[in-house]
This record gives C-alpha cells, sequence and structure tokens, in this order.
C-alpha cells in the first residue's frame, strides 16, 4: 500500500511521519517542488524509524509524479501558507493554480486514488481538486473538520483539566471564522458539555476555535502544521485501513442540509472508499441558519474560483 504526500512543507512532512510512526502504509512518498527538500525530510524521518521503532518506507522526490504512481490516497497540501493579517481566503489565486496541476499530475499516475485536501482556502480548494480530477464526490475530501474539533476539544480539556481523549465534539461549515462548532453534538463521554462548562465559558471558547488558525499565525509567523498534518494522516489512514469512522471532512454537498453544489464541513464515514455516507443530523434552527450563513461565504469564494477560470 501506498500513500502520497505532495508538497512537503511543514504540514506535507508532519503528516508523512505520523502516517509512518503508525505503520498506516508501507510506503510513503513525498513530492515537493523545490529540489532536495522532499528528499531530505523523508531521508531524516526514515532515519527515525529505527529508533521509533516502525518500518514505514519514507521516499522523497523533486516533482516526479511516477514515484507516485498507484497510491490508494494523495494527500495534497501544497500551496502558500498564510502570513500574519491574511484571510485564508486571500490565498486563493495562487493556490487555485497550484492545486489544480498538482491535482492533474496526480491524477495521471493513480486515477482512482482517495484525495485529501489541506490546502487553503482549504473548502475552495477541495472544489479546485474535484473539478481537475473528475474524481466522483466521494473520492475528494477536505481535511478542517478534525483540526477544527481538535482545536475545540483541546481548549474544553483545558478549561474542565480534564483528558482531551474524553472530549466529544461535533462541527460543520467551512474552514474559516463562519465554522459551526456545535454545542449540542460536544459532550464529555456523554456528558452534554452545557452540564461541565457555563454557557458565557463555552461562548468564548467556541469564538477561540474559530480563530484558532489565526491565533497560530499570530504567534508564528506562519500558519500551523502539527495539528493539521495530524488530522490529514487522520484521515488518510481511515481510509487505508477502512476504519469506518466518523469524521467531520470538507465534502461536496448535493442536497444534504438543504444545499447543493457546496464544499461544506459535515459529519461522514471514512472508509475505503473515501466518504462512505453522509450523515444528516437533525440541526434546530439556529443551528441551521449558521450553517446557510457558512455556506453562503464559501459559495462566494468558489463564484471567485470560478470567474478565475
Ligand atoms: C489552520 C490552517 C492550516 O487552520 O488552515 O491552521
Amino acid at each position: 500500500m501506498k500513500i502520497s504526500v505532495i508538497g512537503a512543507g511543514n504540514v506535507g512532512a508532519t503528516c508523512a511521519k505520523v502516517l509512518a510512526e503508525k505503520n498506516v502504509a508501507n510506503e510513503i512518498v513525498m513530492l515537493d517542488v523545490k529540489e532536495g527538500v522532499a528528499e531530505g525530510k523523508a531521508l531524516d524521518i526514515w532515519q527515525s524509524a529505527p529508533i521509533e521503532r516502525y518500518d514505514a518506507k519514507t521516499i522523497g522526490v523533486t516533482n516526479d509524479y511516477v514515484a507516485t504512481a498507484g497510491s490508494e490516497v494523495v494527500v495534497i497540501t501544497s500551496g502558500l501558507p498564510r502570513k500574519p493579517g491574511m484571510s485564508r481566503d486571500d490565498l486563493i489565486s495562487t493556490n487555485a493554480n497550484i492545486v489544480k496541476s498538482v491535482t492533474e499530475n496526480v491524477m495521471k499516475y493513480s486515477p482512482n486514488a482517495k484525495l485529501v485536501i489541506v490546502s487553503n482556502p482549504l473548502d475552495v480548494m477541495t472544489y479546485q481538486a474535484y473539478l481537475s480530477s473528475g474524481l466522483p464526490r466521494h473520492q475528494v475530501i477536505g481535511m478542517a473538520g478534525i483540526l477544527d474539533t481538535g482545536r475545540f476539544k483541546a481548549f474544553i480539556a483545558d478549561e474542565l483539566n480534564i483528558s482531551p481523549k474524553d472530549v466529544h465534539a461535533m462541527l460543520m461549515g467551512g474552514h474559516g471564522d463562519t465554522m459551526v462548532p456545535l454545542v449540542r453534538y460536544t459532550t464529555i463521554n456523554g456528558i452534554p458539555i452545557t452540564e461541565m462548562i457555563p454557557e458565557d465559558k463555552l461562548n468564548a471558547i467556541i469564538e477561540r476555535t474559530k480563530f484558532g488558525g489565526g491565533e497560530l499565525v499570530k504567534l508564528m509567523g506562519t500558519s500551523a502544521w502539527y495539528a493539521p498534518g495530524a488530522a490529514a494522516a487522520r484521515m488518510a489512514e481511515a481510509i487505508a485501513r477502512n476504519h469506518r469512522r466518523i469524521y467531520p471532512v470538507c465534502v461536496k454537498l448535493d442536497g444534504e442540509y438543504g444545499q447543493k453544489d457546496v464544499f461544506l464541513g459535515a459529519p461522514v464515514v471514512l472508509g475505503k472508499n473515501g466518504i462512505e455516507k453522509i450523515i444528516e443530523l437533525k440541526l434546530n434552527d439556529a443551528e441551521m441558519d449558521l450553517v446557510n450563513k457558512s455556506a453562503d461565504h464559501v459559495r462566494e469564494v468558489m463564484s471567485v474560483l470560478d470567474k478565475m477560470k
């Protein structure tokens, strides 16, 4: 089993490292446009195999898509990251061209791969990959919900001083300021979160989650990579190992939630075919309203992409 990670920057390299440590595939190919970068990082990761005790082989190449041939899953992280003061949407024109060309190259050698998209603006880059790949929607999946719920859960764990393992949460909408953390679907091992955290504190956590990526850009001068890389690896693993786990991911909606032709975060079952099923939560009016607003925002950015063509 082969998994390829396109883009060996911080997110791509972190994703490859997590996949290797978990032995998710026996071969993990890293590809980058910058001469030597993927080769160097793949070699560095391979040299940690005897130390960390795993045997997944990491291979790095410079723009040589032949090496990715026959990949079961391809994670696309290519593109520029945010700088302080930028929104994810500011990256659209640069990253759309990159994601288009990467996807076309990937498809030449892995025509039936499941694609996990990580490039920003996430929902619209997933749309771009869908257009450029010609794959059915269940094979083109955007990474955001696992990252965003990861942030939400981490803040909740801090607030309650408990293990993050016991925090369960669901979230919908776009990967941006309009994301919708779903309080009604958030529990501490089944205990409704509203019994554990007062409303004002919970609202503050929701706001911090929505701007969680920006908080890190401000601190580091570039966007995050540990949690984004781990989240992408988690999706690739669920597909490669047919876990059939339920995760929030970015998916093309075709009538679900009353939405059509929009790429939006929603809960799905992830398994060997990619998205095995989209789960339709019974949202109340207030929740549905927020999801609709988020969909409207994503649609606006999608139309920017449409006009670029
Ligand atoms: C973030 C970037 C990866 O949310 O979108 O950190």
